[in-house]
C-alpha cells in the first residue's frame, strides 16, 4: 500500500477530524504510506483542485477539533451529481468519473467516512471496482452493523446539557419545556438525553404518540404539585395516524427537512391542559463543538482500524464497533437493516419503569 485517500460525507459530526488524524498517522507511521485528503466528499474527486495532501502536519491539532478540515457535502452523490449548464440545473450520472479519478491518483484504498447515505454511495462504488473502506459516523447513530457510530455521544451529551438548563426555567415559570431533537427516523437521540436529562415525556419516531397520553401526564404531574414538564421529542416523531412534519420550502436536490414536531407538540399541550409551553429546537449545535471523549476514542480506532483493513485489501469492508471491540463487516451487510431504537432494549424499559411517557400509554 503506498497511497490512500479519504473523505468525509454527508452532515458533519464531532470526530471526524479525529478520524483524519489517526488514519494520516497510521498510514505514515506504520504503512510508511502517502494520505491524500479530497475536499467536500466525492466533489473533490470531481474537480481538480478538490485533493489535498495530507501529513502529520497537517492533522496536528485537530483532535478536539469539531467539523471535518476536508469539509463535507450533503448534496454530493455522484450517482445524480446536480451541476449546472447554461444557466439550468442537471442531474447526472458521474460515477464513472469517479472510478477513474481515483485510479488516475492512484489510489490503492478510499477510506470513506459517512452516515448511512454516504456508505451506500460507496457500496455502489465497490460495485463498480473501486477500492472503497467505510467508517461509520452520525450523530443520529441509525447505521446498521456498527454498536456505535461517533457523533452520537456528543449529541446526547449537549442536548442532555440543553435539557438541564429548561429543567430550571420550566420549574421558574411553571412551564411545559419541549425540545426537539435530531435524529431523522431514529429515535437515539431524543430518548438517550431524554433519559439523561430527566425528561418526562419521551417522543420517537418508532413509537408513534397519542397526544392524550401527552396531557394526561403532564395534567397527572400538576395534579401532584409538580407544575413543569420537560418532553424530549424526536424531529422524526409523529402522531398515531399522522405523517412526520417537514421544513417544506425544500429544492435543489437536498433531502426533505424534518421539522416542526416540536411546535405542534407544545401547542396542542397549550391548548389542552391549561399550562404554559414553549419550544426549543435544538438543531445544529447537535452537530457542532469538540468530541467527547468517548468519540475521541472511538473515531481514532476507527480510523487507525480502516487503515489496517486498506494495508489487507480488505476492500467494501466498514470498520464497526462490536461490544468493546473493533471490528469490521462487509459494507451490504451493515446497510442491510438500518437501525432504530429497540423497543423490547433496556433504554425503553428502564424509560417505563421510571413512568416517563413514551406516547403510547
Ligand atoms: O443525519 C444527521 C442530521 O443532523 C439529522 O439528524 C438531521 O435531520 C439532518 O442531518 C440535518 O441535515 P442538514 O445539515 O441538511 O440540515
Amino acid at each position: 500500500m503506498e497511497r490512500i485517500g479519504i473523505l468525509t460525507g454527508g452532515g458533519d459530526a464531532p470526530g471526524l477530524n479525529a478520524v483524519i488524524r489517526a488514519a494520516v498517522k497510521t498510514a505514515q507511521g506504520e504503512f510508511d504510506a502517502q494520505v491524500l485528503g479530497i475536499k467536500q466528499g466525492f466533489e473533490g474527486l470531481l474537480n481538480a483542485e478538490g485533493t489535498l495532501e495530507l501529513t502529520q502536519r497537517e492533522v496536528r491539532g485537530i483532535l478536539p477539533l469539531g467539523g471535518t478540515i476536508l469539509g463535507t457535502a450533503n448534496r454530493g452523490n455522484p450517482f445524480a451529481r446536480r451541476t449546472r449548464r447554461n444557466g439550468e440545473e442537471i442531474v447526472e450520472d458521474a460515477s464513472d468519473e469517479v472510478v477513474e479519478r481515483i485510479e488516475a491518483l492512484g489510489l490503492d484504498a478510499l477510506i470513506v467516512v459517512g452516515g448511512d447515505g454516504t456508505l451506500r454511495i460507496s457500496m455502489e462504488l465497490y460495485e463498480k471496482g473501486c477500492p472503497v473502506i467505510g467508517v461509520p459516523k452520525t450523530i443520529d447513530n441509525d447505521v446498521g452493523g456498527t454498536d456505535a457510530c461517533f457523533g452520537f455521544d456528543t449529541a446526547v451529551e449537549t442536548a442532555m446539557e440543553a435539557i438541564d438548563r429548561l429543567h430550571t426555567t420550566a420549574e421558574a415559570h411553571h412551564r411545559v419545556m419541549v425540545i426537539e431533537l435530531m435524529g431523522r427516523d431514529a429515535g437515539f437521540i431524543a430518548l438517550s438525553a431524554g433519559l439523561a436529562g430527566g425528561a418526562d415525556v419521551i417522543l420517537i419516531p418508532e413509537i408513534p404518540f397519542k397526544s392524550e397520553t401527552i396531557y394526561e401526564k403532564v395534567r397527572h404531574r400538576a395534579k401532584s404539585g409538580r407544575y413543569f414538564s420537560i418532553i424530549s421529542v424526536a424531529e422524526g416523531a409523529f402522531e398515531e395516524g399522522g405523517d412526520q412534519r417537514f421544513i417544506s420550502d425544500m429544492k435543489g436536490g437536498h433531502a426533505k427537512r424534518l421539522g416542526g414536531i416540536g411546535q405542534y407538540v407544545s401547542q396542542s399541550v397549550t391548548e389542552n391542559c391549561e399550562v404554559e409551553s414553549r419550544v426549543t429546537v435544538l438543531g445544529h449545535l447537535q452537530r457542532g463543538g469538540s468530541p467527547s471523549a468517548f468519540d475521541r476514542g472511538l473515531a481514532t480506532r476507527f480510523g487507525a482500524a480502516a487503515v489496517r483493513l486498506a494495508a489487507r485489501k480488505k476492500y467494501g469492508r466498514m470498520v464497526c464497533l462490536n461490544g468493546m471491540e473493533i471490528s469490521d463487516i462487509q459494507l451490504d451487510k451493515a446497510l442491510a437493516v438500518p437501525k432504530r431504537v429497540n423497543l423490547e432494549g433496556d433504554e425503553i424499559r428502564t424509560a417505563r419503569d421510571l413512568g416517563i411517557c413514551l406516547g403510547d400509554s
